[in-house]
């Protein structure tokens, strides 16, 4: 072989790692943060990849739900919901070269967290908490490092028709593109918060919501451009809804003036099985950008509509699989199906892309795994499964890549 095939060969088989937090299994009062070392072989199909946890962390409580490494530096910051403990807390953890976390800081916080969103350039986070029906907002240290209490906002909303929708329920924290407004998708009240920031202060101001239709439960959001990013052109926002189980795009207007909030016109409303009737019980829960900003791409849980092979090549046993569902936005601001493709097991609450978009991983809740599905960035496709990590610790709900 000659040197350049070598180098080409060492280069695709090294090593890229990934995080994944884990709820407390049963009878245990512990959660995990696992961190995932992926190979990704030798090539196309030849089942060489492989997918190891290496080391796991139990410094973020009972029920870690949720990983920013957007801070960059060694710095992870993991939330624990705490929804079986009186308190809940946002931890920061530093890494080590091997992969392994060490906790350096943690703050108690309001209940239920489920999402952070760093804003004001990094100046503060702030946090949708599920449970404790609230948004709060926290000063970082110039070292990145603690946390110092800013705001809590507290909702006390009628119920909504549904069962899910008996209290106010902030899902997900979104820095919109300009970096001056935070929206907050609230699953319990079926509408999206929308918050101005004080660039002085990082204080929010309260501005009027977009409202959801009635019994949508709004869970999570993206703000889109067409064409490059961060192009100043026309700005759309999609909203996964968790119990319509459909996708809603609307344009975004922004105040001329700058005081007021932000506009929203809905522009289309798509279920999110393509031409297939939505199966009952399904659960939509993540929504991200492709990194080439050409794809979104969503995630459905509760509901078996694949059979694929066993993650263990050893088992003949086929399992089911949910399923992730890829669309193709338009200038417009509206959606055209693409694909629904196997997430690799039951409850994908959440997902990433690697940074060139050529995998996705998958947590896969219910079935204690992540799996990687390679991608194609140019049709938007996912393909195969190239590897799988089986039987982690506890319920898998989020999971980072580690690439800058
Ligand atoms: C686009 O640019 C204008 C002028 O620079 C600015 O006022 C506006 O906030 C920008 N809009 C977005 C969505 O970035
Ligand atoms: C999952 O779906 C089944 C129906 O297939 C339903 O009975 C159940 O309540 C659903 N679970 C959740 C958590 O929505
Ligand atoms: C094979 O996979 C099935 C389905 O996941 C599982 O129930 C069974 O225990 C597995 N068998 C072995 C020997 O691991």
């Amino acid at each position: 072989m000659n040197n350049l095939l070598l180098a080409a060969l060492a280069s695709s088989a090294s090593a890229v790692r990934l995080f994944a937090t884990n709820y407390a299994p049963p009878n245990s009062a512990l959660g995990s943060i696992t961190t995932l070392d992926f190979a990704p072989g030798l090539g196309y199909g030849d089942n060489s990849a492989t997918l190891k946890p290496v080391s796991a962390n139990q410094e973020c409580g009972s029920a870690p739900t949720w990983l920013d490494r957007t801070q960059g530096g060694d710095l992870i910051y993991c939330v624990d919901e705490g929804w079986q403990t009186p308190k809940a807390s946002l931890n920061t953890l530093r890494i080590s070269p091997d992969g392994s976390l060490k906790r350096i800081a943690q703050l108690d916080t309001v209940q239920g967290p489920v999402s952070t969103q760093f804003y004001n350039k990094g100046a503060a986070v702030a946090m949708a908490h599920y449970g404790g029906s609230a948004i709060t907002t926290y000063k970082l240290s110039a070292d990145k490092t603690t946390f110092t209490p800013l705001e809590v906002f507290t909702f006390s909303t009628p119920p909504g028709p549904r069962p899910e929708q008996e209290a106010s329920h902030p899902h997900h924290a979104v820095l919109d593109p300009t970096g001056r407004f935070l929206i907050f998708p609230d699953l319990g009240s079926d509408v999206v918060r929308v918050y101005g920031i004080d660039p002085k202060t990082s204080l929010l101001k309260e501005h009027e919501s977009l409202k959801a239709k009635p019994a949508y439960g709004p869970r999570h959001a993206v703000f889109w451009s067409p064409g490059r990013k961060n192009t100043n052109t026309t700005t759309f926002l999609f909203v996964v809804n968790e119990l319509s189980n459909r996708l809603t795009s609307y344009r975004v207007t922004y105040p001329r003036d700058g005081a007021g909030g932000l506009g929203f016109t809905e522009l289309q409303d798509v279920g999110l099985y393509g031409d297939r009737t939505t199966p009952p019980g399904s659960r939509a829960a993540e929504i991200a950008v492709s990194p080439d900003n050409e794809f979104i791409v969503t995630s459905n849980r509760n509901a078996t509509v694949f059979t694929i092979a066993n993650p263990d090549p050893k088992n003949a046993t086929k399992i089911g699989s949910d399923s992730l569902t890829v669309f193709k936005p338009a200038a417009d601001g509206r959606v055209r199906f693409v694909q629904l493709a196997p997430s690799g097991g039951s409850f994908p609450r959440h997902f990433s892309f690697n940074r060139d978009g050529t995998l996705v991983a998958v947590g896969n809740q219910n079935s204690f795994t992540v799996d990687i599905w390679r991608r194609n960035p140019r049709s938007g496709k996912l393909g195969e499964r190239v590897a799988s990590a089986v039987g982690l610790p506890g319920q898998v709900n989020n999971v980072v890549w580690d690439e800058k």
